[in-house]
């Protein structure tokens, strides 16, 4: 097994998963703005202390995603944020894209950006600690006439050249395709647009001979359009998104993570739990381990309570550790 492989692997230790702590500066503004924070540089540097500073985080994190900002910056230890994770035994990643822009030939979807410099950023980060990346692309379902197909090639040619210049560069790649919640699709729809997406990443990967056995997916679950006004119930979550898992993702890949993509912290776990529920039931028919790389879900609950204030801090991480605990035994099935 080449390091790499390894490396990817472990990220699926029993109960363990990865936290996306990647937002750039302009979502974690926007984000610390809907809790009432105004984001300083300071103020996003103490929103990463926060979640990295909180006593045990190891028991259920195997990784950190950063943004290229944290992988610079210490924190209340005085210590470098990556060089602390690593030292309890969390590996430190890092968001190597530079966002989305409009697809001038769909201008109402969205493509990546960061290919130009990659190689010589990839160098960098190495240096300042990271050992694996994340690229995301966004996906936007309007009806049947979005995605295109010309969206969806262009954001999986982008995502493979990024892969491989990850595992050349001796990183870990992670391959997000976002589906996005937004918008009042079906749950079926939405199992179809994720398998059109997954098929069209596979191929577009092979045709760029990106090797299969080190990368991570970090995909949606199949769900109903926010303002669907349909509740899917987590076991029909579940039965979708390993269908559509099944359908298009190749067994040779190091393992599959799931982005919680603004469902409510207890909706993220419940669908959770029911599809690693079911995975287990169909031991020997999933191939890849299963976990999660949320952001939006991981936090929600400890911002609520930190405000932004040093006097909540205590409380605000036990609130954190607790959605952590309830996230890894969705995981566990403990
Ligand atoms: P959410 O879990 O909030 O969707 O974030 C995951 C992520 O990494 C987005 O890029």
């Amino acid at each position: 097994m080449t390091d790499l492989v390894a490396i990817a692997r472990s990220f699926f230790a029993h109960g363990k998963g990865i936290l996306a702590a990647d937002e750039s500066v302009h979502t974690a503004t926007t984000r610390l703005a809907s809790y009432g924070i105004s984001a300083s540089a300071e103020m996003r540097r103490q929103y990463r202390d926060l979640f990295f500073g909180a006593e045990g985080i190891e028991q259920y994190l195997s990784g950190v995603i950063l943004f290229p900002e944290t992988l610079l910056e210490k924190g209340s230890d005085k210590k470098l944020f990556s060089r602390s994770l690593a030292a309890r035994g969390i590996v430190p990643g890092v968001k190597v894209d530079l966002g989305t822009e409009p697809f001038p030939s769909s201008p109402d979807e969205l493509i990546t950006q960061g290919l130009f410099d990659l190689p010589e950023r990839l160098a960098a980060y190495k240096k300042q600690g990271a050992i694996f990346t994340k690229w995301r692309a966004v996906i936007r379902i309007d009806g049947d006439q979005l995605p295109s197909a010309q969206a969806l090639h262009e954001n999986a040619k982008r995502l493979a050249s990024y892969a491989k210049e990850s595992q050349i560069a001796g990183l870990v790649p992670i391959l997000e395709p976002d589906v996005l919640l937004e918008g009042n699709h079906s749950r079926t729809r939405a199992r179809a647009v994720v398998e059109e997406t997954l098929e069209m990443l596979f191929s577009v990967l092979d045709e760029q001979s990106v090797d299969r056995a080190s990368i991570i997916l970090k995909t949606a679950m199949a769900l109903s359009g926010e303002s669907s006004g349909k509740k899917d119930a987590p076991e029909e979550v579940a039965e979708d998104t390993i269908a559509a898992l099944l359908k298009c993702v190749p067994r040779q890949i190091a393992g599959v993570v799931f982005l919680s993509g603004g469902q409510t912290p207890n909706q993220a776990t419940d669908n959770l739990s029911a599809i690693c529920r079911l995975s287990r039931a169909q031991e020997g028919t999933i191939p890849w381990p299963l976990t999660f790389s949320y952001s939006r879900a991981l936090q929600e609950e400890a911002l609520t309570i930190w405000k932004g204030e040093e006097e909540n801090v205590v409380d605000a991480r036990a609130a954190f550790l607790a959605r952590l605990s309830k996230v890894s035994s969705a995981v566990s099935g403990t």
